[in-house]
């Protein structure tokens, strides 16, 4: 698990334009600033901390977004009954150690991980094996600043063409 701070703003309109109108959660609330950005186009959002101090300040930001679920615990065990998701913003630790993650994506659904290092190859990066490799997705890589990129990886409604 990571302690992490809260997203970029490049990277919080970017899940503003993906989550519009759509059933989102998000691993790791911190201090609710993406979970802001998800829920001011979102349908709806779940949004898990494990840090009860960050939760509390999480929900006081979010105390006016009504469309917003806010729980306290860990995400493996909150999410799942949750689920399925048109939009998961992965930002609680690792995800390559999580592939289960892809479990709660409804088809179609984006997964969205931010924090990463532009232009690598998929080769021996985790992250991106997962995200690039796994059949059950299609993933393109996108800069969110010149220096920090995101990978958006849709859930297939089919097998690859
Ligand atoms: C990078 S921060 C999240 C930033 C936030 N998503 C944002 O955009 O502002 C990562 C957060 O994940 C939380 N975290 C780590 N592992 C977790 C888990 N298994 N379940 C829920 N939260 C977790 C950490 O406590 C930390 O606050």
């Amino acid at each position: 698990m990571t302690g992490g701070g809260s997203s970029l703003p490049e990277m919080q309109r970017l899940l503003a334009v993906l989550a519009a109108g759509k059933r989102c959660a998000e691993t790791g609330s911190a201090f609710g600033e993406g979970a802001l950005a998800i829920a001011s186009t979102a349908a709806s959002l779940v949004t898990v901390e494990s840090d009860p101090e960050r939760a509390a300040v999480a929900r006081e930001r979010l105390r006016q977004a009504s469309n917003v679920e806010l729980l306290v615990g860990d995400w493996r065990e909150l999410l799942p009954q949750r689920g399925p998701f048109e939009l998961l913003f992965f930002d609680a630790g690792r995800l390559a150690e999580f592939p289960d993650a892809i479990d709660l994506l409804a088809p179609g659904g984006l997964l969205v991980k931010d924090d990463l290092t532009p232009v690598r190859a998929v080769d021996g990066d985790a992250v991106r094996e997962l995200l690039f490799r796994d059949p059950r997705l299609l993933a393109v890589e996108v800069l969110t600043t010149p220096t920090t990129a995101a990978v958006i990886a849709a859930r297939r409604t089919s097998g690859p063409r």
